[in-house]
């Protein structure tokens, strides 16, 4: 966390290593980091290589870059991503996505697990990320703007692209994959919710919580590059059903719908210029 904040020195090192520049960039959540293994033709770079690069330390996170092909598309894959809960500031979980933009990445596919808490969600659910909720108090964009990423106040209306969303619900209908939409609330961890913060979630008009994924899309959004979200709902959110919530039940829903993931994952970027 104490590395120099340099994009460009952490981009260039990733240019001169991988044989292709991406256009598209996935960032894998826990227990997902599998898809990163069907990439093909790979560069794979640890985290801990690049100038700049934090280190994730969170279960699930293999923290490497993975560069290659998936899907006849030139992608790089983050293995891994860098939490509030694990102590990293928001420049931190800022910095990789300033790298990809660097890099010329013009679409991130993030991705993550999340608890449900819409009561018509079951675990193994996907759900299309529409919009999300901020309930952490904190926001990439704070302090000083750097008017060549973007503007000083966003606008956040548009930041889950509707087309790719629109993929992604065709991918899933037409491959009959039990697939939901819905707003994300972002909350900080490490602990899980308790029932009485997750029935103010719901009433708040949330339908799946998680300790991830808005800051990158925020990050991202601010400097122009397209953001998907999709969630593996891995549980059901705190008090809904009459047990507690465990890291190991989320681990076990998202290995069991690894090929799932896979497929709508795959299915969106086999049709990522549709209707551009
Ligand atoms: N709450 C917060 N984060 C999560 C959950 C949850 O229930 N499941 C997976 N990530």
């Amino acid at each position: 966390m104490e590395k120099t904040r340099n994009v460009k020195a952490a981009a260039d090192y990733v240019r001169a290593r991988a044989k292709r520049v991406p256009s598209i960039a996935l960032m894998l959540g826990s227990g997902l980091g599998g898809l990163a293994k069907e990439v093909q033709d790979t560069v794979c770079i640890p985290y801990g290589d690049i100038p700049g690069f934090p280190v994730s330390t969170a279960p699930g996170h293999a923290g490497v870059l993975t560069a290659g092909r998936l899907q006849d598309r030139d992608v790089i894959v983050m293995g891994g991503r860098f939490h509030h809960y694990e102590g990293y500031g928001m420049e931190d979980i800022a910095f990789p996505v300033r790298v990809m933009r660097d890099l010329g990445v013009e679409t991130l596919i993030l991705t993550n697990a999340a608890g449900g808490v819409n009561t018509s969600f079951k675990p193994g659910d996907l759900m299309v990320i529409t919009d999300h909720i901020n309930m952490t108090g904190q926001n990439p964009l704070r302090g000083a703007n750097d008017e060549s990423l973007g503007p000083r106040f966003p606008d956040m209306g548009g930041l889950y692209d509707k087309r790719l969303n629109g993929i992604l619900r065709k991918v899933a209908e037409e491959r009959s994959i039990d697939c939901r939409s819905g707003v994300y609330a972002w909350m900080t961890g490490p602990s899980f919710e308790t029932p009485a913060e997750i029935r103010m979630l719901r009433v708040l008009g949330a339908d799946a919580v998680g300790m991830s994924t808005v800051p990158e899309a925020i990050t991202a959004h601010h400097c122009g590059i397209r953001v998907a979200g999709v969630s593996c709902i891995s549980n059901m959110a705190a008090g809904v059903l009459d047990q507690p919530v465990t890291e190991e039940e989320v681990f076990e829903i998202t290995q069991r719908v690894k090929g799932s993931f896979s497929a709508l994952i795959r299915g969106l970027l086999e049709r990522i210029d549709e209707g551009r």
